[in-house]
């Protein structure tokens, strides 16, 4: 069986799509998951926020080009249960982008990279920019779901229903592609406008789309600059076991999934 390769997209940018995929791959391994991280964006904010330093390590632009001196690529990050796998990223991945960018052929090349490692990884996880540039694009062709962080915000559902239409098209190439989940990240439930959107957003893709949410925490904001994850620096705090409900939920996804694929395939 493969991994389930999953990335963490929205068009909006400083939505929670870096924190939620570092703390739910770190929260994966909780649960004897290996995993595998893919950091796609320039910023390298994933990449920092497990403390590490692209440069040093090889980075994002050596292993797509599969140059044979990347180094120990993808790299161990973390020895917890089975471990968590990183391909750092850094600044020169956008000069990367922008060389490849001309040849449409060049947005497989993830694609290809990420089918050697398949069958040895659990999940495969990749963050995005907040850009639908090259490396968002190449990342809905590698993957076989999208989850949508995004903050209970009305404005927040124009950026969800633009990510579906783009979910959409690209599925046309990739059949199969689709939101799975969204999380609802900066989550406060006393606010009676959250409700509201909760409702929008079950409206949109069914009642079984949210994934449990994250609550507001400025321990999430505070862990990166210790290049930790959240259960490394405040393993105790409510918002490290949001996490750990998150990926508790996303395995069970996957399970009740693979059943049905048994069901209708017999
Ligand atoms: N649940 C939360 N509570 C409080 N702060 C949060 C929460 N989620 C994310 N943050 C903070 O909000 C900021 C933006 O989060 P993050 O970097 O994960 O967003 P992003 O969608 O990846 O941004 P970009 O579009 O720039 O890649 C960061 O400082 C992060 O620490
Ligand atoms: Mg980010």
């Amino acid at each position: 069986m493969g991994a389930r390769k999953i990335v963490f997209n929205n068009r909006k940018g400083g939505v929670g799509k870096t924190v939620s995929a570092v703390n739910v791959a770190a929260a994966l391994l909780f649960f004897e998951k290996k995993v595998l991280l893919l950091d796609l964006d320039s910023q390298a904010h994933t990449t920092i926020s497990l403390g590490v330093k692209g440069k040093e390590a090889g980075d994002m632009v050596s292993f797509l080009k599969g140059q044979q001196d990347r180094g120990p690529l993808p790299l161990k990050v973390r020895d917890r249960g089975k471990g968590l796998f990183l391909v750092p990223s850094s600044f020169a991945l956008s000069d990367y982008e922008r060389e490849v960018a001309r040849d449409p052929r060049g947005l497989l090349t993830l694609k290809k990279c990420i089918s050697a490692f398949e069958e040895e990884f659990d999940f495969i996880i990749m963050d995005t920019p907040p850009n639908f540039g090259f490396m968002t694009l190449s990342a809905y062709l590698a993957a076989t779901e999208i989850v949508v962080p995004m903050p209970p915000h009305f404005l927040a559902l124009k950026a969800l229903a633009e990510t579906k239409v783009i979910c959409e098209k690209v599925a046309r190439k990739n059949p199969g592609l689709r939101i799975s989940k969204v999380l609802l990240t900066f989550f406060n439930k006393n606010l009676r406008h959250a409700r509201s959107v909760i409702q929008e957003i079950r409206k949109m893709f069914g009642q079984d789309i949210l994934l449990p949410p994250v609550r507001n925490s400025v321990r999430l904001a505070e862990a990166p600059s210790f290049g930790q994850t959240i259960f490394e620096y405040a393993p105790q705090s409510k918002v490290a076991e949001d996490y750990k409900k998150v990926a508790a939920a996303l395995i069970e996804e996957g399970e009740g999934g693979m059943d049905n694929r048994e069901e209708q395939g017999s």
